[in-house]
């Protein structure tokens, strides 16, 4: 692993880490100051360059993205649109960035306007972030006292103004094309694409899309360059990003690692497994990823790196399971919440999402049938590839895997009507 870097939480820890006094004392918007003497385009070079990658989940080239919006728009404005809804179970680095160091995001939102040729921003939070939304109101405020936002930034001629919009609860509106319908009023129903909201986005003009740890890291290549960042990383992710820990392991928590440490050099990190306990398996990015056994945690944890595992990166949001955990019920409550997020436009989603979470509950219960399990990945498979968006892709990746590798849970669950992981324990079954 590079030297330990820390790019985005470095100011977790300060007192008032949320003030832009305290971001200006080291350092905060002078990336910023330094980008408005720069060429839009030469800044979405270096961040191409730097081989930043979407931290919202599918993990695509920032710098490519950004490159995808029309030089000629007809006249439309173009718009930059936050993705701050955090909504992937296990996932909650947003919220750290977001009440701990604001700042650092809304730079990293002026370069990229300034970048993208954006003169306005929506900021899509997630609705239960009442701390963090208020936090960030507070920080766009002392930002555009400052003249570090809103007309003509630092006398640069460059205006900037940013919307708030809170969501409703919904995770389905975390999918960028969802997100955009909530934001403009309707049911966040995904959209079909093409086209890309990179030229049909908000309000039917140009918009760029970033989830707010990419957009934070944007200050950090502007400051040391490009080739620094890519050099954290492996050859295909440059940079650092903060893993969100849960589960059990000593200390969870948010941790900054570069993408180029393993799994189990970040479950280190965290304290490792509880005491007097033993790694079982491992969530390595969010609930739609794959799950891996204890034996596949020496994987990097850069997008390539996982997927090579048969896993994705997802979100960063790392599940960590020992030895008392039943996967039986881990996939109940999986599938539990993905039968209640599916958003019902697309059948396949709609309707397997519910069967297999009513098959894997009566597994749970004692009352499952032998052929259950392989009806699952029978049902799973069949979905794959033909709905609007990747909801039920996701989804796809708990059902297959949790069964795939435990089989012989599920089929002792079928067998005997009990879990031989916690015998005698009563599963707590809810609807929905
Ligand atoms: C069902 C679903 C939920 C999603 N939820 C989020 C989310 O809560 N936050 C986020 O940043 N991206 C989320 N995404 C990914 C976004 O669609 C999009 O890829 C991302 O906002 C792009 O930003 P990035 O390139 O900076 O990662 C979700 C995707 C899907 C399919």
């Amino acid at each position: 692993m590079p030297p330990r870097e820390r790019l985005l939480t470095r100011s977790f820890d300060l007192p008032d880490s949320h003030r832009l006094e305290t971001s200006r004392r080291s350092g905060g918007y002078e990336a910023l100051r330094k980008a408005l003497g720069m060429a839009p385009a030469a800044i979405t070079e270096e961040v191409r360059r730097a081989n930043l990658r979407g931290l919202g989940g599918a993990g695509f080239g920032t710098g490519m993205k950004w490159g995808f919006v029309p030089k000629e728009t007809g006249g439309k404005p173009v718009y930059l649109v936050v993705n701050a809804d955090e909504g992937e179970p296990g996932t909650f680095k947003d919220r750290y960035l977001l009440e701990r160091d604001p700042h650092l995001v809304l730079e990293g939102m002026a370069i990229t306007g300034f970048a993208v040729g954006a003169r306005r921003a929506f900021v899509y939070i997630r609705g239960e972030y009442v701390r963090p939304y208020r936090i960030l109101a507070g920080a766009i405020e002392e930002a555009a006292r400052a003249n570090l936002l809103g007309p003509n930034i630092l006398g640069s001629g460059f205006d900037f103004e940013i919307t708030l919009h809170r969501g409703a609860g919904a995770y389905i509106c975390g999918e960028e094309t969802g997100l955009l319908e909530s934001l403009e009023g309707k049911k966040g129903w995904p959209r079909l694409k093409p086209p890309f909201p990179a030229v049909v986005g908000a309000f039917g003009c140009p918009t760029v899309i970033n989830n707010v740890e990419t957009l934070a890291l944007v200050p950090r290549i502007i400051e040391r360059g490009a080739e620094w960042f890519a050099g954290l990383g492996t050859g295909t992710q440059g940079g650092t990003r903060i893993y969100s820990v849960s589960g059990h392991v000593r200390r969870p928590g948010p941790y900054e690692l570069p993408v180029s440490a393993t799994l189990r050099e970040l479950i280190e990190e965290a304290g490792g497994v509880r005491d007097g306990h033993r790694l079982k398996a491992v969530v390595p990015g969010g609930s739609s990823a794959a799950i891996l056994t204890a034996e596949e945690i020496d994987c990097t944890l850069d997008v390539d790196g996982l997927k090579a595992a048969g896993s994705m990166a997802g979100s960063a949001g790392v599940v960590v399971m020992d030895e008392t955990t039943c996967i039986v019920e881990a996939l109940y409550v999986v599938a539990r919440f993905y039968a209640h997020e599916s958003c019902g436009q697309c059948t396949p989603c709609r309707e397997s999402t519910g069967w297999i979470y009513r098959v894997v509950g009566r597994i749970l219960q004692g009352k499952g049938r032998p052929e259950d399990p392989d009806q699952i990945l029978d049902i799973a498979r069949k979905g794959v590839g033909t709905t609007i968006c990747a909801f039920y892709d996701g989804a796809v990746g708990p059902y297959l895997s949790y069964i795939e590798k435990f089989r012989p849970e599920f089929d002792h669950h079928i067998r005997t009507g009990g879990c031989d992981v916690q015998p005698g324990r009563v599963p707590v079954l809810t609807t929905h």
